[in-house]
């Protein structure tokens, strides 16, 4: 699992690497780019609103959001890879903060209609993953989203014969999302957790909080 100085140095090889790796069908990138455009056009058929971007890196999704006219926030503990980011995006707020403690506290009271992750939410720790979305999604407006593109199996038969096959390459730190297993524990948190499964290591999460019960609105 990378660290900030890790992401630090990996900044200026990471596009590269990325389409490389996706290029070949390769764990981990295989499937990025549908992933991402997968993201972009879930929010492009909303009306034009606010976005936040946990771990936006190179800022391969936003940028293209932020050139459409969305305002976007944005939250990665990277400096580096917050400068590449804000010479595409001027005018966005990036803010430099290790997400695994939340969100920062100038968005304590801020909302938007759409929170995106890719490839970063997979560095929450899992036995916090529930509860970080359950309180991330506190800050959607109504009708928000929160879309997690990431490496992902549909459940625990896909991911171990991934890391069978990918073993000289695969990272034993990250663990990364089963949605058989997550969605479900999204419940408890009040929301509900949709699967679109991308390539054979990567997929869309589409999570939203799930309608109040009848009576209680
Ligand atoms: C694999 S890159 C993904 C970048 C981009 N979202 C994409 O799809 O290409 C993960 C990003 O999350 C950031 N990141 C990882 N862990 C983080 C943490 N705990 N707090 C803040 N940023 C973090 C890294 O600096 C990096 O920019």
């Amino acid at each position: 699992m990378l660290n900030q100085e890790g992401f630090d140095l990996w900044s200026k090889d990471y596009d590269s690497a990325v389409a490389q790796s996706s290029q070949n069908n390769s764990y981990p990138f295989a499937g990025y780019s549908e992933v991402l455009n997968t993201i972009y056009r879930s929010i492009r058929r909303a009306e034009k609103g606010n976005v936040l971007d946990i771990g936006f890196g190179t800022a391969a999704l936003t940028s293209q959001l932020y050139k459409d006219g969305y305002r976007i926030t944005g939250i990665d503990f990277s400096k580096e890879m917050i400068e590449t980011a804000q010479s595409k995006m001027p005018e966005a707020e990036l803010i430099q903060y290790d997400f695994s403690k939340g969100l920062p506290a100038s968005l304590k009271n801020r909302s938007f209609d759409f929170i995106v992750g890719t490839y970063s939410f997979h560095h929450v720790p899992t036995e916090i993953r529930p509860d970080f979305f359950g309180k991330l999604s506190r800050h959607l407006n109504p009708g928000g989203r929160i879309l997690v593109g990431d490496i992902l199996f549909p459940s625990a038969k896909e991911y171990a014969a991934c890391k069978a096959k990918f073993k000289d390459i695969w990272d034993p730190d990250e663990i990364y999302f089963t949605a058989d297993e997550f969605c479900p524990l999204l419940l408890k948190q009040g929301l509900d957790c949709r699967c679109q499964q991308i390539s054979f290591c990567s997929g869309v999460l589409s999570i939203s909080p799930l309608p109040a019960p009848s009576g209680t609105a």
